[in-house]
């Protein structure tokens, strides 16, 4: 006979938790974004804007010039990437922490070595007079960031799941991948950003295998 062990056998007890822990669950309340301000953005912004114009090789239908995706790891001997891409993988936990409130994930209980993110994929984008991009997700990437590297007067916000939200030099926006965003028709030159995709790779510690 199956001998379970290590298993708490108190059974309809904790039924009626799941159901409590439904209830609690609301996710009207649940946030669609974070935003922070990168501190060393006067510094690093400009060269990533000149590497950005210099680098932009291919024009969208509206407008818009991209670079070519590069993996997390690309550039990275650039000091002001570098510089960047550390700070952002460094603030994801808490980001994502926020982003997880009301999300019902058995993430809200991981402990916090658990909690490590990588970017795993970029490309910058290179708005002229009257380019933006049409409405679109990150699928199937869950975690995805927007990096506002030059922002001149009269640039598009960024428009989340239909509402807009201002944008600044230096500013940092983690979002649901999954959520449709779109940019609104520029009305300056040259604002630049770098878009992003991250993956959760949890410090899982060495567990006893299974016999
Ligand atoms: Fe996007």
């Amino acid at each position: 006979m199956l001998e379970i062990v290590n298993v708490k056998k108190e059974i309809p007890s904790q039924y009626e938790s799941v159901a409590k822990f439904s209830d609690t669950i609301t996710t009207e309340d649940r946030i669609s974004y974070v935003s922070l301000i990168f501190p060393h953005h006067k510094d690093v912004n400009p060269i990533i804007h000149e590497l950005i114009k210099n680098n932009v090789c291919h024009q969208t239908y509206t407008g818009a010039l991209t670079t070519i995706p590069q993996n997390g790891s690309g550039n990275r001997h650039i000091k002001e990437i570098d510089k960047l891409f550390s700070w952002i993988e460094d603030s994801l936990s808490d980001c994502v922490d926020k982003l997880a409130v009301n999300s019902g994930s058995i993430y809200t209980a991981s402990p916090e070595v658990f909690k490590n993110f990588k970017i795993a994929e970029y490309w910058a984008m290179f708005y002229p007079m009257g380019s933006g991009a049409t409405s679109h997700t990150h699928f199937p990437y869950p975690i995805s960031f927007a990096y506002y590297v030059n922002v001149p007067d009269g640039s598009s916000p960024f428009t989340l799941n239909g509402d807009d939200i201002p944008v600044e030099d230096g500013m940092l926006i983690v979002f649901a991948g999954d959520v449709y965003h779109e940019v609104k028709k520029s009305n300056c030159e040259e604002r630049s950003m770098i878009s992003g995709n991250v993956i959760f790779v949890p410090n899982i510690p060495e567990q006893s295998s299974w016999e």
